[in-house]
């Protein structure tokens, strides 16, 4: 096990989001209070539904991570309260859409909204908090940032758009499942820290420093999440096992599997992708052939990678609690479990 959480450089405990927790913890009681508040509507199924998932937890990585952002820029205003919840509900948005795209059955360690409410109140509330998040950004008023906003909403879906042509095809390269994740999970995080340099009046250049560290530690994470798909229990991730592998997603696992695999592996990667190999005795030889391969520590191996990039585009700024917060998020994108 240990190879998997061999941390960046010079640390010596496992990375966790402790630091960015209480660095940032009073600034998301605000965040949090946005969520409530602007999550409720007189249609009832809308706060029955969206709180059902948001009640479930979720690490709030993205408006923790623009809170830290600010903070590492000196901002002392409010703004960044509603436009983090604005992220935070975008980012819920598109779980809603995506579990029913994916058919999950499981999130946060809950029935997935789909199999409690069903798909059509599923998409239809996910429409709504990603509508709430454009009416909290156009309610702060910068058209500054809600051009990086909307800029990042619209390559989240391509990048969804694109995982879903790219479904079902073994040739997939890992250039285009790169460019996938950087799209539909990095963008996000990019918009989130780029803003609080926006709100802080910083120069292009932090501003650049600040997208380039979000979207470093996005790919990361992505990258991560998708070892997790074949290398945690639901009991730790919250989601069920084997969703990509049954849904036939190319992810970085499966790419390095099926290159390093023989004749006789690569056959059964070729049906299983295709959708003909979907039984739980099928997941677990595939977890097999990806651990024999290394598959796993591979993926968090480039995922570090992605991570040392974000913490060293965050170099310039002042040395402190926010970025000390902030490198270790990025540590802790690789080494997670859930
Ligand atoms: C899940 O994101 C979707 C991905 C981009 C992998 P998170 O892992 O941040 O989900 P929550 O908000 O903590 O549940
Ligand atoms: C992330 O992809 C989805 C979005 C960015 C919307 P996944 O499909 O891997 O996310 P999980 O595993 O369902 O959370
Ligand atoms: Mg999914
Ligand atoms: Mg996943």
């Amino acid at each position: 096990m240990s190879a998997d959480v061999v941390p960046l450089q010079m640390r010596r405990q496992q990375p966790s989001l402790a630091p960015m927790l209480a660095l940032t913890a009073a600034g998301m009681n605000s965040v949090n209070a946005v969520i409530l508040d602007r999550m409720q509507s007189e249609i009832p199924l809308i706060p029955a539904l969206a709180g059902h998932l948001i009640s479930g937890g979720g690490k709030r990585m993205r408006p923790m991570l623009m809170v830290a952002a600010a903070q590492l820029c000196g901002y002392h205003g409010s703004r960044h309260h509603t436009l983090a919840a604005a992220v935070e509900f975008l980012h819920t948005a598109t779980l809603l859409h995506d579990d029913v795209v994916d058919g999950s059955d499981m999130r946060r360690g809950k029935a997935a909204a789909n199999i409690v409410f069903g798909n059509p109140a599923t998409v239809l509330v996910g429409d709504f908090l990603f509508t709430k998040a454009f009416e909290l950004m156009v309610e702060d008023g910068s058209l500054k940032i809600l051009k990086v906003f909307s800029k990042a909403s619209s390559i989240i879906a391509e990048g969804e758009v694109d995982q879903l042509t790219a479904q079902r095809r073994v040739e997939t390269s890992e250039e285009h499942y790169l460019q996938i994740i950087g799209s539909k999970t990095a963008a996000l995080f990019a918009a989130a820290t780029r803003i609080s340099a926006i709100l802080a009046e910083k120069s292009e250049a932090e501003e650049l420093a600040l997208d380039a560290f979000g979207r470093n530690l996005g790919i990361a994470f992505q990258l991560v999440d998708d070892a997790i798909d074949y290398d945690s229990e639901s009991s730790e991730s919250g989601k069920d096992k084997g969703d990509d592998f049954r849904e036939g997603k190319m992810t970085l696992p499966v790419i390095l599997a099926y290159a390093r695999g023989d004749a006789q592996e690569r056959k059964f990667w070729e049906d299983a992708i295709a959708g003909f190999r979907t039984e739980d005795e099928d997941l677990a030889h595939a977890v097999e052939l990806i651990n024999r391969h290394g598959c796993v520590e591979a993926t968090r191996e480039r995922a570090r990678h992605y991570a040392q990039r974000a913490i060293d585009a965050i170099a310039g700024f002042p040395a402190g609690e926010a970025r000390n917060a902030m490198a270790e998020a990025a540590a802790f994108a690789v080494a997670r479990r859930y």
